[in-house]
């Protein structure tokens, strides 16, 4: 055991390692004597780091199997998920104005440390189930080029540094403190930079002493008289988030009782940029980990922000190419929507029967319409307007449509053909009516959607891609205008997002669909196309397009005041995309062509 230390500790310096054994030992007693060496130290104590050696982050499993659990820090905190939790009161610290009890300063080589007075500075109270005995704080930053180096962020914000008062469970020992899901409680401070902060305070006596520990393992001790609320300043300590966590360095214990507090500490910049100068230590924060199924909740007095907090565009902190990291979301999987159809793969598939629809000619289905701030959308009366057939293995209810929009200029369909997009697309929702929707969104086929590209009618106004889509859709296939005036008619009232208006005109699904073809269509297993883009939807795409008047088609982004909210295509993976068989719906022609060769083989 011991000479295995000292292995490690050399190859962390870059010597060769050296094992030193007594003279008298016998050879085997040597191997046995290395080999469970190795096995308890050498594994479990490998060198690790942030970067610049082989055990960066993305490898820290190697180094400690526990920093690929499910529980683990850092996290981003993504505010517009976050949870109060009316439990979450004042905290009660002790010592905490203490100005003797921050004993001494040290780098060991991932952070600087200042050592705290033994059993002295006491944390209880904030939720907490027990009082916790603070043992040490220490600091996480970015590098003397301003890069940020927060271990947790806020909506994807990284502050410039991270301060972590470490506290242990009153009583425990460090080891058993790592084996209690709660035995750790960890305060968490972000450090932001201002610009011509006080040079004169608290933070810079403590950054003072920066300059006596340059060197790895250098500590000195803390002459000066500094208190944990020096440091603190004015942070209100009523406004934090909660959540269990790990450790953020090896061996990642699952044993932190996680708090954040919403607002920084301001310092001076300059202050900041010591610790990198002086320590030569860049970046040491650890990558944000997956929230998995845990939950983040805020005390009462935290102020969370109102609003959404993704959207389509690069004006938010949750873009499309983020919605990944949002909590609990399925954005990033392998069975996303929407696609591109590619109409040269797609399969034929017999068992795609026609649908039947229920009450879908009803003209007092429809509930509200509301403006959710990503599209407009139609909620239905309940259990009412139904869907089956059409190679759904259920019975769906249908709960609402919505619509997907682009421009003026541009066309905004989720779905495209052969990389064609259209002008539009209506989504109608549909969930299992065995499940609720909570087990839905949680089941393979929960919900089936039916999406119909919507194209201008005329197509002299159509713009850019006019001219093959009358082709194939003759214009018979334009919807009752009528309806769709109606429903247009309430946009001006949902101008506010959230806002919403009972609906009272007469208007059905099926005058809004009109005549399109509800026999062709594709299906493949998708997503929803918003966060959390749950893997539930059987997708049903009609190849046929609604026509809408150009000039009702434009008040959708006009009257909503945003434009674009399309998802862009996902990759197919390893799916399919089925269509029915051309055989069991011969059209006119495919039957007077079929007519016509059964005449010429009796002629
Ligand atoms: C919590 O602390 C705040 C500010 O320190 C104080 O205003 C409030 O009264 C305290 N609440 C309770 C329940 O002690
Ligand atoms: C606060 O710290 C001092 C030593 O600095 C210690 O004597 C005192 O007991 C501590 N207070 C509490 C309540 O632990
Ligand atoms: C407090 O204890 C309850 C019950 O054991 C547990 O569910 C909860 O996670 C604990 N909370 C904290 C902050 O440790
Ligand atoms: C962080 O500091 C900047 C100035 O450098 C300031 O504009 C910003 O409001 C501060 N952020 C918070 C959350 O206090
Ligand atoms: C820290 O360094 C300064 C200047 O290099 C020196 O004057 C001071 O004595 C050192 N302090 C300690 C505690 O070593
Ligand atoms: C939208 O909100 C504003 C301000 O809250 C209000 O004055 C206005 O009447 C609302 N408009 C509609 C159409 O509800
Ligand atoms: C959808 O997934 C189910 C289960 O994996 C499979 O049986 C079904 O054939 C798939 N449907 C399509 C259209 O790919
Ligand atoms: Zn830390
Ligand atoms: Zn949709």
């Amino acid at each position: 055991m011991m000479s295995c230390a000292v292995v490690c500790k050399d190859a962390k310096k870059g010597k060769k390692p050296v094992v030193w054994v007594p003279f008298d030992m016998h050879l085997s007693s040597i191997l046995l004597f290395l080999s469970v060496g190795a096995l308890l130290k050498c594994a479990a104590g490998s060198e690790w780091c942030y970067t610049g050696c082989e055990h960066t982050p993305s490898h820290w499993g190697d180094v400690s199997s526990f920093c690929l659990d499910k529980r683990q820090s850092p996290i981003d905190i993504a505010t517009g998920y976050v949870k109060t939790d009316p439990n979450l009161l004042n905290f009660t610290f002790v010592n905490f104005t203490s100005q003797n009890v921050i004993k001494s300063i040290t780098n060991n080589g991932h952070t600087v440390k200042c050592k705290l007075a033994e059993d002295a500075v006491e944390v209880s109270g904030g939720g907490l189930n027990a009082t916790y005995s603070a043992l040490q704080f220490h600091f996480h930053w970015g590098d003397k080029e301003h890069h940020p180096g927060s271990e947790h962020t806020i909506n994807r914000h990284r502050y410039p540094m991270e301060m972590h008062i470490v506290s242990l469970k009153k009583d425990l020992t460090v080891q058993g403190a790592k084996e209690d899901s709660e035995g750790i409680a960890v305060l968490g401070f972000f450090i932001n930079a201002t610009e011509d902060g006080d040079m004169s305070g608290p933070w810079s006596t403590l950054t003072s002493y920066l300059a006596n520990i340059t060197s790895v393992d250098a500590e000195v001790n803390i002459t000066h008289a500094i208190s944990i609320n020096d440091l603190i300043g004015s942070v209100d300590l009523t406004k934090f988030y909660r959540y269990m966590g790990s450790l953020t360095t090896p061996d990642c214990n699952e044993a932190v009782v996680w708090t954040v507090f919403q607002e920084p500490i301001n310092i001076n910049k300059n202050l900041i940029q010591l610790f990198p100068m002086k320590t030569s230590l860049s970046n040491v924060y650890r990558p944000t980990q997956n929230l998995n199924t845990r939950q983040v909740y805020a005390s009462p007095a935290t102020h969370l922000p109102p609003g959404h907090s993704w959207c389509y565009d690069d004006h938010c902190s949750y873009s499309p190419s983020y919605w990944h990291v949002l909590p609990h979301s399925h954005c990033g999987g392998e069975r996303q929507s929407p696609i591109n159809i590619d109409t040269k793969t797609t399969v034929e598939d017999e068992n795609l029967d026609d649908f039947t629809f229920t009450k879908f000619d009803d003209k007092h289905a429809i509930k509200y319409i509301t403006n959710t701030g990503h599209a407009v959308k139609c909620v239905l009366k309940e259990d009412m307007v139904e869907v089956s057939g059409g190679g759904l293995e259920h019975v769906y209810s249908t709960l609402q449509f919505h619509f997907h929009w682009g421009s003026h200029e541009s066309d905004g369909s989720e779905h495209t053909v052969d990389s064609k997009r259209y002008p539009m697309e209506m989504h109608i929702v549909n969930k299992r009516k065995d499940l609720t929707l909570e087990q839905a969104v949680q089941t393979p086929d929960g919900l089936a959607v039916l999406g119909f590209f919507i194209q201008v009618t005329d197509s002299t106004k159509s713009g850019g891609g006019s001219e093959h889509h009358e082709t194939n859709s003759p214009s018979q296939s334009t919807s009752d205008m009528d309806a769709w005036k109606k429903l247009t008619s309430y946009l001006p009232a949902i101008k506010n997002i959230s806002s919403q208006v009972e609906v009272t005109k007469e208007i059905s699904i099926d005058d809004l669909l009109g005549k399109v073809s509800r026999a062709e269509f594709y299906r493949y297993n998708g997503s929803l196309t918003t966060p959390s883009c749950n893997e539930a939807v059987v997708w049903t795409v009609f190849k046929e397009t609604v026509k809408v008047d150009d000039n009702l088609m434009k008040m959708f982004p006009t009257q909503a005041g945003y434009h674009d909210v399309f998802r862009p295509a996902q990759q197919l993976h390893s799916r399919t995309i089925y269509t029915k068989s051309a055989s069991s719906t011969p059209g006119p022609i495919i039957q007077f062509l079929l007519l016509a060769c059964l005449c010429a083989f009796f002629i």
